[in-house]
């Protein structure tokens, strides 16, 4: 039986996170290489990834290399897995986020949410997946997505499209973990409530083209998180690390919310106190 401290060691292994020139991407990516996991810090901002693969390499002695990737382009995805076929764990972080009220949401603006938030979840994943197919050699191997509270309910107004992708990455997680469990791997998600990543402050800063007050908005959901908090980067690399070591050996298909207990509210007046 492996003791404590074994458990959280990933030494002699790889993994590749999306989106992890910042914010959660950055965090997940730091506490893996602190582990001792190896890691490609890919981004669609090349210089950015660049940067933060250099201050991981400076605090941690692993292997840390930086990639341009587009998730959501199929040629970029391809390529990105044949360079990189021995990733142990792949953590889907890339995605999207605006506010809009659904009658002001342009079709295109739809569109580019859903073709990063699912689109880029389904072609890593895939991609992924082939080179273990032809390693022969799935055992062991991780997929964690990070989907959100709102893959389970909405948040907040001005969310459908971010809504309606995170729900789909909720049936990806799910899908993939029942064709993939028969080849040794594990596919689960992890639900972050709002977070001031670096991502998120640009689009409390920006405030809503739509008119919504964003910053009200996000004020609103820290008072009404039973912690009394928003989430932290790090809460959410934590929960990253769990279920990718081997404390999470026997976990898959899960939507696990890291959100202070948001998801977990009474319905309002259902446990009023008298
Ligand atoms: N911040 C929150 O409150 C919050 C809450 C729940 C879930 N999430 C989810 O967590 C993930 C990370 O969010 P964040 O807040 O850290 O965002 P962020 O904007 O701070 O960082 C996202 C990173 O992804 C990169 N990126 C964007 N599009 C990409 C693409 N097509 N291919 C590759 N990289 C791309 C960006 O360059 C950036 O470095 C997202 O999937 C987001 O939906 C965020």
């Amino acid at each position: 039986m492996k003791q404590n401290k074994q458990l959280l060691d990933l030494k002699n292994t790889s993994s590749l996170v999306t989106g992890a020139a910042q914010g959660f991407g950055f965090a997940i990516a730091r506490r893996l290489a602190e582990a001792g996991s190896n890691v490609v810090v890919a981004d669609i901002k090349l210089e950015n990834a660049q940067k933060s693969a250099k201050r991981i390499s400076e605090e941690f002695a692993v292997v840390v290399d930086s990639c341009e990737l587009d998730v959501a382009d199929e040629s970029q995805v391809i390529k990105i897995f044949s360079r990189y076929p021995n990733i142990d764990f792949l953590i889907n972080n890339a995605g999207v986020f605006s506010n809009y009220t659904v009658t002001n949401l342009s079709s295109e603006e739809f569109d580019r949410i859903i073709r990063v938030n699912v689109r880029g979840v389904f072609l890593c994943s895939r991609e992924f997946a082939k080179t273990k197919e032809s390693n022969g050699n799935g055992n062991g191997k991780v997929i964690v997505n990070i989907a959100s509270v709102d893959a389970l309910n909405p948040s907040c107004v001005g969310q459908v499209h971010y809504t309606s992708s995170k729900h789909a990455v909720a049936g990806l997680t799910k899908g993939l973990s029942v064709e993939l469990a028969p080849k040794g791997m594990r596919v689960c998600a992890v639900c972050p409530g709002a977070a001031l990543t670096e991502g998120a402050i640009e689009l409390v800063q920006s405030g809503s083209p739509d008119g919504i007050d964003i910053a009200e908005q996000w004020a609103g959901i820290a008072k009404q998180t039973p912690m009394g908090r928003l989430i932290s980067p790090d809460d959410v690399a934590l929960a990253v690390l769990f279920l990718v070591s081997p404390m999470g050996a026997s976990i898959t298909g899960i939507l696990l919310p890291v959100d202070g207990g948001i998801t977990s509210q009474p319905y309002e007046g259902y446990l009023e106190s008298k």
